[in-house]
């Protein structure tokens, strides 16, 4: 409980707050990890599934993860996490959010400054055209895939596969998010995937502050987190706000 009035005490004095999160915020509003004992890289392996080749060389195939997966999000709301960085970002302490899901949910909950670095699930593109297209229900009784109207392309939904870059424009406004905050919150990531691992990495080295919540530590812990909160967010960020408030 100190440890949480302190963090609260620094972000009142130094605000600007940006923070980065992975599959961990979501697991309460119901979409499992990717790794892990109940992870989706568990069931489907991501060199057969969530590489852009195994796309191009069989999308039916892939589709059937796709599917799996938009109907999990479908279903999927904001969690106590969420709602907490949407509440900071109201109180002006949190000026961005960078994310790893593709899920929405900040989006959901309120958010509006937020990086997709990872693309997002919600929306679908053409691989050729680069048409984008709402990713709606009605898409899932669509088979084997649906397709690009105007080139006949098996459609994508607009996330980064294995083997893809990043967007570039994501890329650049994270990494400037990442050098100009105060304070870092690492939430609910294995901090394993290249590049988005390296943010936290940026923010240390021009002299952020980095707080981490997380069920378990990570690569991150023992090198630049300052401040670790074992446990699930949810239960953790919620306090902070209401010591803010
Ligand atoms: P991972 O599945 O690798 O890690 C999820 C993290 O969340 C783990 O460190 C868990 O300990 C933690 N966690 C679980 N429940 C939590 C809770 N309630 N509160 C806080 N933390 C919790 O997911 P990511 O790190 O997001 O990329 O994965 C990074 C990228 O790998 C994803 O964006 C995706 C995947 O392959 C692409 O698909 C390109």
């Amino acid at each position: 409980m100190d440890t949480i009035k302190k963090v609260a005490e620094i972000i009142k004095e130094k605000k600007n707050v940006v923070a980065f999160t992975g599959a961990g915020i979501s697991v309460e509003s119901g979409i499992p990890t990717f790794r892990g004992a109940q992870g989706l890289w568990e069931r489907y392996d991501p060199d057969e599934y969530a590489h852009i080749s195994s796309f191009n060389r069989n999308p039916e195939k892939v589709w059937m993860m796709l599917r799996e997966m938009a109907q999990v999000i479908f279903e999927a709301k904001p969690s106590a996490a969420h709602e907490a960085l949407s509440e900071l970002e109201k109180m002006g302490y949190l000026r961005a959010v960078i994310t790893q899901n593709v899920d929405g949910l900040h989006h959901l909950a309120g958010n509006k400054n937020v990086i997709e670095y990872h693309g997002n699930h919600r929306w679908l593109v053409c691989p050729l055209c680069r048409g984008k297209t709402p990713f709606t229900k009605d898409v899932l009784s669509i088979f084997p895939y649906p397709r690009c109207e105007t080139c006949q392309r098996a459609l994508k939904p607009d996330v980064v596969f294995f083997g893809e870059n990043i967007p570039i424009e994501a890329m650049i406004r994270a990494n400037e998010e990442a050098k100009n905050c105060n304070v870092m919150f690492i939430i609910g990531t294995s901090g394993v995937v290249y590049p988005a691992a390296e943010i936290p990495y940026i923010s240390k080295s021009h002299g952020a502050i980095i707080v981490e919540f997380n069920v378990e530590r990570t690569p991150f812990t023992n090198s630049i987190t300052d401040y670790f909160f074992a446990g699930s967010a949810s239960s953790f960020l919620p306090e902070i706000v209401k010591m803010l408030r």
